[in-house]
């Protein structure tokens, strides 16, 4: 297996720090249970390992209320990211073909590519408010699919599928022979019901689940599998206890009482949750910025910045500012391999004041972020310095001087990224290659172009300083020119590399 870190991990509100977010708009549960306000007392607990596929009496209260399924239907897992992972590596190897839904919980997709599989996406689109079309899986299946793999209600837009489309999609997947893996993670936060669990519509049909989400107690990494298939069933134990043997005996004890409570538990979310998303609509609904398919479960929807309206020095800007000056975290759409310019709202997590007071519930602070004249550009420094993102432009360029007058020389095929018009004649840049075919014979200063990504504001303040302080400190001659769009640095051609690691120090640094 080939393993990476996915950016929604690495830039998880977790890893950042929660004491650096005032408003934590980016998690994906509700708020965080603690054992005190579930009013639990771990008792003297036997610490053994416990019944392999989970405790009996646990694996009851999880398909409680179900048809047609058992307590020997389920695994306790390691949440349901452990669940996940071990059907992906069980059933998929580099032989196999998976059709699976994007965007996406990171780890649907990115487990199957560290093992190599082939992966067929079915991208969900805005316009078509998300929903899932199942000709489209059909479309993709192949002789070597083996996997077909859904979430619903869908993280990260929120977006619920009918009862109709589940079953249309069981249906195509036993007509094929194919495995049905629905990730069903925020199916008890269903706002117009929730559809039966999957596993109970056929034994080709897997169903994922946790406590993390629904019940706010991800940090007891308690998830299950339930699949009707006896032999299925016991790979994926065979799996597991390859992994852990057995749970976390206090883990299951504690999940254990919170799923006695279930139906008071969840009956009180369900209508707290709806609420919340009324609060976000009302904002949403009638904001000039943005757009939104509205949630039908779980605790995050999907916003979408509207076309034309490009916030002030970019979208990288944008969220730097969002955080840095503002305070407020949002899981912007490179987490779902998605455009920036979609990110995920999480507004079952934060508390209700912090939701309302959020910036992003305040038109006015909000408006401010972006810029209504596009091409104004970022002013602000340390949000420039935070967001330049340096990209080296790999050819050589040279600069050339000329006496000859501007009208008789060769611009349209020499290119040149810049001309200026002295008394004492006229200096060109452009690449080596187009200096040596158009026969100048002694150019200058061979050199590398850095841009900064950034758009920033030709009234800023500051920049170009501190750019030229911090390479000067390396030793290196900087010539620095600035478009209306962006500002570019033309650096000694052997000293490109050390200039690059110089600027991402000083990115960090103002990141910090
Ligand atoms: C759809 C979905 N599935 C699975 C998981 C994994 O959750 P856990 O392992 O905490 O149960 C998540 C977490 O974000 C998720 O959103």
């Amino acid at each position: 297996m080939k393993y990476n870190r996915m950016p929604i991990e690495i830039e998880a509100p977790e890893e950042y720090g929660y004491e650096n977010i005032k408003y934590n708009l980016s998690e994906s549960s509700i708020t965080d249970q603690s054992l005190g306000s579930l009013g639990l007392q771990v008792p003297d607990l036997k610490l053994l390992y416990n019944e392999h596929q989970g405790g009996t009496a646990l694996r009851k209260l999880v398909i409680q209320g179900s048809e047609g399924l058992t307590h020997e239907d389920v695994l306790i897992t390691t949440g349901a990211a452990g669940a996940l992972f071990i059907i992906a590596s069980s059933q998929l190897s580099v032989n196999d073909h998976l059709v699976v839904v994007r965007p996406n919980y990171a780890t649907n997709l990115e487990t199957p590519r560290a093992l190599g599989c082939e992966i067929s996406f079915i991208d969900l689109a805005f316009e078509t408010g998300f929903q899932l079309d199942v000709s489209a899986v059909k479309a993709a299946i192949k002789p070597n699919t083996k996997v077909v793999s859904i979430t619903t209600p869908h993280n990260p837009t929120g977006t619920g599928m009918s009862l109709e489309t589940l079953n249309a999609l069981v249906a195509l997947t036993k007509d094929n022979g194919l495995i049905l893996l629905v990730d069903e993670t925020y199916a008890d936060i269903s706002f117009d019901g929730r559809l039966p669990i999957a596993a109970s519509l056929g034994d080709h049909v897997i169903s994922v689940s946790s406590l993390s989400k629904s019940y706010g107690i991800p940090g007891i990494r308690l998830g299950w599998l339930i699949n009707k298939n006896p032999s299925l069933q016991e790979t994926f134990l065979a799996a597991k206890e390859q992994i852990s043997i057995s749970g976390s005996v206090v883990d299951e004890w504690i999940a254990e009482r919170v799923l006695s409570r279930k139906e008071e538990i969840l009956s009180a979310t369900i209508r707290e949750m709806k609420d919340r998303r009324e609060i976000v609509a009302a904002w949403i609904e009638k904001d000039d910025l943005l757009e939104w398919v509205r949630p039908d479960g779980g605790v995050v929807c999907f916003p979408h910045i509207k076309k034309g309206f490009e916030p002030a020095g970019g979208l990288a800007a944008f969220y730097h500012r969002l955080l840095h000056k503002y305070g407020t975290y949002v899981g912007p759409g490179h987490w779902f391999e998605l455009p920036d310019t979609f990110f995920r709202l999480g507004y079952g997590w934060p508390t209700i004041e912090e939701l309302k007071g959020s910036l992003l519930c305040s038109p006015h602070v909000y408006s401010s972020l972006f810029s209504m004249a596009p091409t104004t550009g970022e002013e602000d420094l340390s949000i420039l310095l935070a967001t330049m993102q340096p990209m080296l432009d790999p050819r050589t360029y040279v600069f050339l001087t000329t006496k000859d007058p501007l009208d008789s020389l060769p611009l349209a095929t020499l290119k040149p990224q810049l001309v200026v018009q002295e008394d004492e004649g006229t200096t060109l840049v452009t690449t080596e290659s187009l200096a040596e075919s158009h026969g100048f014979k002694e150019p200058v200063f061979p050199c590398k172009k850095i841009s900064l990504k950034i758009h920033s504001s030709l009234e800023a303040v500051g920049l170009i300083a501190a750019i030229s302080n911090r390479l000067k400190n390396d030793g290196i001659s900087t010539n620095v020119v600035s478009g209306y769009f962006h500002d570019h640095i033309y650096v000694p051609k052997g000293r490109a590399e050390d200039a690059m690691r110089a600027l991402a120090d000083l990115v960090e640094e103002a990141k910090k």
